[in-house]
């Protein structure tokens, strides 16, 4: 069955349920889609592609619609091959395609898929009339590359965002959020905006304010749900997201050999806890893929790290999340740091070096704690070191 998002535009993305790390390392337990969009008019045209292990999916969708008819252009709103790389088969199929693009998405696009012949360079605010229907490009840089843009059809209000306004979790019959359960996508949506759009929040944050001018009705991003009934929920999350509002609440990660840094992480929530903070997560870092933690990051205020000695540096783990970290900078959050000292320590001394290159808002005293917790004044100072993070959490 075919899904039109309006009388001559059509749904013809495909799920994607067998990939288990997006990115080849962000695990996604719900699948992801690559939305993709055929309209019909005077001319054909298809936005954006989808991921090369579905051309078959895809080509039997578009052929369902417009049976032997051509395609006139494929707008590419984004060179990433998430989107992009079923573009050779797409062109194999329609010859005489023309592919739009703006100034800068050739060049990554012909490098990963060799020439292409019919192009078509629109310019920022550009419009292309195809019959009935009037297509608006804006460039939105760094969302989530270079060459990202975004295509608006103005007689029906549907802003094509590939990327932006995306999430993970593979389409379960309904296309719409108000044809689902949107709230099965919530948390998917924030991991998918930390470990994917995060690093470009402040350009993210400006494409938001600028394309916010257009009467928008429908907002189709290229993963995910499309927002029709509660536009302003998705644009909220996102400028919340991308301005670096935090919640109150405290994540607390621990990477633990033998469970004393762990034991030490249940005494700081218990601190935390005592600072009358209810949103407590804590998070065994060898358990938890590092993008449900960066999530959890991303959303609340208070973040404590600790991690035992491994060889006079930290438990080895520890690294992809707190490099994320400074790769990604989240603003506006409290830090706490403690660590496990086994025969050398190492674990507090490489965590601090992360923190200080981060430029970490650290809000307590750094604890390290020899063996495991089982003296009082090493307990008392694990405690207080929740507590502070907890008290400086608090939404005032
Ligand atoms: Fe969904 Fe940046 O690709």
């Amino acid at each position: 069955m075919i899904t039109n998002l309006s009388e001559k535009i059509y749904y013809v993305g495909v799920n994607d349920r067998r990939t288990d790390y997006f990115e080849n390392h962000i695990e996604i337990p719900n699948g992801v889609s690559y939305n993709s969009f055929l309209i019909v008019d005077d001319k054909t045209v298809l936005i954006d592609p989808v991921e090369v292990g579905f051309t078959d999916e895809y080509l039997h969708k578009i052929r369902q619609i417009i049976g032997s008819r051509g395609i006139d252009f494929l707008i590419i709103n984004h060179a990433e091959p998430d989107h992009s790389s079923a573009l050779a088969t797409v062109i194999r199929e329609y010859p005489e395609i023309t592919i739009v693009g703006n100034a800068k998405t050739f060049a990554p696009l012909e490098a990963f898929y060799g020439e292409i012949r019919n192009k078509k360079i629109v310019a920022d605010g550009e419009t292309l009339n195809i019959g009935r229907h009037e297509l608006q490009f804006f460039t939105v840089p760094m969302v989530h590359w270079p060459e990202s843009m975004v295509t608006y059809e103005q007689t029906t209000g549907i802003l094509f965002s590939n990327d932006a306004f995306g999430g993970f979790g593979a389409l379960c019959g309904g296309i719409f959020d108000d044809e689902v359960n949107a709230s099965f996508y919530e948390d998917d949506m924030r991991r998918y905006y930390a470990n994917i759009v995060g690093k470009v929040a402040a350009p993210t944050l400006k494409a938001i304010q600028r394309l916010g001018s257009l009467k928008i009705k429908m907002i189709a991003p290229s993963h995910g749900l499309i927002w029709r009934k509660d536009i302003a929920h998705v644009l909220e999350n996102y400028t919340k997201w991308s301005s670096h509002q935090s919640e109150e609440g405290v994540v607390i990660v621990y990477g633990s050999m033998y469970g004393n840094t762990a034991r030490m992480a249940d005494i700081i929530a218990q601190g935390v806890a005592a600072a009358g903070i209810k949103e407590i997560k804590v998070y065994d870092v060898a358990r938890t893929e590092s993008s449900f933690i960066m999530s959890d990051i991303w959303k609340y205020k208070g973040v404590v790290i600790g991690a035992c000695a491994h060889y006079g540096n930290m438990f080895p783990n520890m690294t992809m999340l707190v490099h994320e970290l400074n790769e990604f900078k989240p603003q506006n959050k409290v830090f706490g740091l403690f660590g496990g000292m086994s025969w050398s320590g190492g674990g507090l001394k490489t965590l601090s070096q992360f923190a200080e290159e981060g430029k970490w808002n650290l809000v307590a005293e750094n604890v390290e704690v020899k063996g495991a917790p089982i003296r009082e004044d090493d307990i008392e100072r694990l405690f207080e070191l929740g507590r502070k993070v907890g008290e400086e959490t608090v939404s005032r």
